[in-house]
Order: structure tokens, then sequence, then C-alpha cells
């Protein structure tokens, strides 16, 4: 095989942005070969490819080796599940699943190590996040003890809430900020930093939108070796901020506006501390501010990665698996809000799953939907 044949799933907003880029040829290897849509209007900006209007009927067509799934998130666990077992290769979009129950339902699926299953955790490949990353693992940092991002630059308006009835309800997209913009924010947390063991959070239902899912959330970490960590979100805020600081003993990493500023300690602080015999002393400071350039090749580069992992053994990116890391993390800032608890982790994916069917089957909010709104994927990511 020296071409991928790639069936998309939800040609929606995202769905038909990746079979663009794909029928463009900017993904080498790949070849749009089918689209499935429930609703047919969308399968016909395709029309040199072959639609199917249940991907149940794709997934069992013989036309493709793979699929890419981006469909609303609950369908991300059934559609995933069944592509797998019929021995296909799977690109799922984010987050993974709803709820750490049926991520591991979806992660169980796959069973067979020659197919391949990515997740489309795209800012994994900005360098200015490989960069930090690296420093990190490289030590530069010394011992972490203590993380922050303040990620409330995703700001939403009604009518993007209004455009599509599943946005923003428990029962269609099963969450809000935390499930739908953060996914890549909380998967990069955790990749660089690490998962926490037990986390704190207050969080709001609907406060600046007509939604009854949350559009606030204000999360405290604690990490195993002892650091701490803030997460803050919100799509309520503008202009709103992103910004991610890990302090560590050997200094400081700062990333925001593009721009990755390193404060490094001349002695690192826990040295300093014990040795210094001045009361008010602090370390001396190099500030370095550390080149990157560019925002990577984001989706192209996740598809470009699977392909390369399906036609030549390459390692992922973005392997599925770790997907389970930042559904957990979401699930747990959202108990923890809303049974005002302390939450520790592993998070008993049982008892989520049956306190987000309580909100589902209790829930009163009426939709609000219209076909008016414009959405144009550039700002989106
Ligand atoms: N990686 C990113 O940067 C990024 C950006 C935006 C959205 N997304 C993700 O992409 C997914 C889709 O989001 P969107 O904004 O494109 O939503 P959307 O509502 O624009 O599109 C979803 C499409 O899926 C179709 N659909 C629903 N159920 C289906 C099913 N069972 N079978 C076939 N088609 C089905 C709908 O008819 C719709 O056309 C979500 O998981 C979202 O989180 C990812």
């Amino acid at each position: 095989m020296d071409t991928v044949r790639l069936g998309i799933v939800g040609v929606g907003g995202m769905g038909s942005d990746h079979a663009r880029r794909i029928q463009a040829a900017q993904v080498p290897r790949c070849e749009l070969a089918a689209v499935c849509d429930l609703n047919p209007e969308r399968c016909q900006a395709f029309p040199a490819v072959r639609a199917f209007a249940s991907s149940a009927e794709l997934i069992r067509s013989g036309l493709v080796d793979a699929v890419l799934v981006a469909t609303p998130h609950y369908g991300h666990t059934t559609i995933g599940i069944d592509a797998l077992q019929n021995g296909l290769h799977v690109l799922v979009e984010k987050p993974i699943s709803v709820h750490k129950a049926d991520a591991e339902r979806l992660i169980a699926a796959h069973s067979d190590p020659t197919r391949v299953f990515a997740a489309m955790f795209n800012q994994r490949t900005d360098p200015s996040y490989r960069k930090i990353k690296q420093l990190l693992e490289a030590g530069e940092l010394g011992s972490v003890r203590r993380t922050n991002w303040i990620i409330t630059n995703w700001f939403r308006t009604e009518a993007y809430y209004r455009s599509g009835g599943w946005r923003a309800t428990w029962e269609g997209e099963g969450g809000g900020v935390l499930l739908n913009q953060c996914p890549h924010n909380l998967d990069l947390f955790q990749w660089i930093c690490g998962m926490p063991s037990a986390i704190t959070a207050v969080g709001a239902l609907g406060k600046y939108h007509d939604i009854e899912v949350e559009d606030e959330m204000t999360a405290i970490y604690e990490y195993p070796g002892g650091a701490t960590g803030v997460f803050v979100a919100t799509t309520g805020e503008a202009p709103g901020t992103n910004r991610l600081e890990i302090c560590g003993d050997r200094g400081k990493l700062v990333f925001e506006d593009g721009k990755l500023r390193f404060t490094r300690n001349e002695v690192p602080a826990d040295v300093f501390c014990r040795t210094s015999t001045e009361g008010f002393a602090r370390p001396s400071v190099w500030n370095v501010e550390i080149p990157v350039s560019g925002g990577g090749e984001q989706h192209n580069g996740i598809l470009k990665n699977f392909v390369a992992a399906i036609l030549d053994g390459a390692p992922l990116i973005a392997p599925a698996e770790e997907g389970i890391r930042s559904v957990e993390l979401a699930n747990a800032m959202l108990y923890s809000a809303l049974t005002g608890k302390r939450v520790e982790l592993p998070l008993d994916s049982a008892a989520y799953a049956a306190h987000l069917r309580h909100l589902v089957e209790t829930s009163t909010h009426v939709k609000a939907t219209d076909g008016t709104a414009s959405l144009t994927l550039k700002n989106s990511f």
C-alpha cells in the first residue's frame, strides 16, 4: 500500500476543512476516498467522492483503509469503536470521548496493534509547546514547583452556541469550554507537566451565555511530587489571555503573546534559600528569549503523521490512548465544581458517567438553535 484511502465521518465545520485540505493535496499519500454525514447536503460539497449517510456503511464499504471521525463528541466513541472493530485505522477528533468510561471503551477496542489509532491534537505540532516540553525534559527548570495556564481567549458568542443543536448541551456535547475548546490545552498541559493527583475546581454553568454547561472554570492541581498548578478557562472573557507559566527551582518559563521567555536563576532557588546569609537576597537571573517561529503544521501535521504511521510505521505525535488524560482532567474539574469536592485521580469513571447521565436526564434547558450563524474555522483553534 502506498496511499491511504481515508473516509471522513462528519463533514461539518472541521471535517470539511480536513477534507478540503486533503483534496488540495496538502497531505501527500492520502486520498479522500469517501465522506459521510447525517446531513446529505454536507456531503454534496464533495461531489468527486462516494458519500454515505451512515458511518456503518462507510466503514464496511471496502473503500477506505482509515477513517477520521469529526462528528459531535459522543459519536467519537461509538463510530471509533465500530471502525477499529472492523479493522480500520482511526484518527479521532478531540476530545477522544466525552467521559472517561467511554474513553476506556474506545481504547479497549484498539486490540490490533497493526491498526494505527491517533487523536487530532494538532497543537502538539506547535514549535513553542514542543520547545517547552523539551526544556522541561532536559531538566532546564529543575524540579517544577508551580504551573499556571490562564487560557481565557476562547471567546465565543451566542451565535456560535446557536449554530448547532448539539453544542453546549449535556446530551449533545457533554460539557462546555472544557470539552470543546480546552481539550488542546488540557492535553498540552499534561503532555508538558504531567498529570495531577488531585483537582479542586470552581466553575459556572451558563454564566455568560444562554447554555446549560460550563463556560468558566478555575481549577487547582496537586501534583504527585508536591507541586501545585492552576488552570483557568472561559469562553466569556474578551480580550482574554493565553499565558502558560511554569516555575521550577532553576527558573521560570513564560509563554505568552507568541513569545517564550526563560528567566533562569544563576543559583537554584532551593540552594540559594538554604545557603544565602542575607534575609532579602534573591538569586541573580539571566533573561533568555527563546526563538521559536511559526505555529507548526497543525492539522496537516497530524494527518501527515497518521499517514506515515500507517505506511512507514512512524511513531505517532498524538496516540489516541493519551487522549484519555485530557478527558479525565475535564471530567474531574466538572465533577469537583459540581459537587463542591476535591477529586482525587484516577477519577472513578463509572461514578462520573452516572453523574453526567443524571445531568442529561434532569436537563430542562431549552436550546436555542438557528442556521444563520456564520462559522469560519479560521479563528477556532
Ligand atoms: N482539532 C481542532 O482544532 C478542532 C476544531 C473545531 C472542531 N473540532 C472537533 O471536530 C468535531 C466536529 O466539530 P464541528 O465544529 O465540525 O461540528 P459541526 O456541527 O460543524 O459538524 C459535525 C458534523 O457531523 C455530522 N454528524 C453528526 N452525527 C453524525 C453521525 N453519527 N454520522 C455522520 N455524521 C454525523 C453533522 O451532521 C455535522 O455535519 C468536534 O469533535 C470538535 O470538537 C476540532
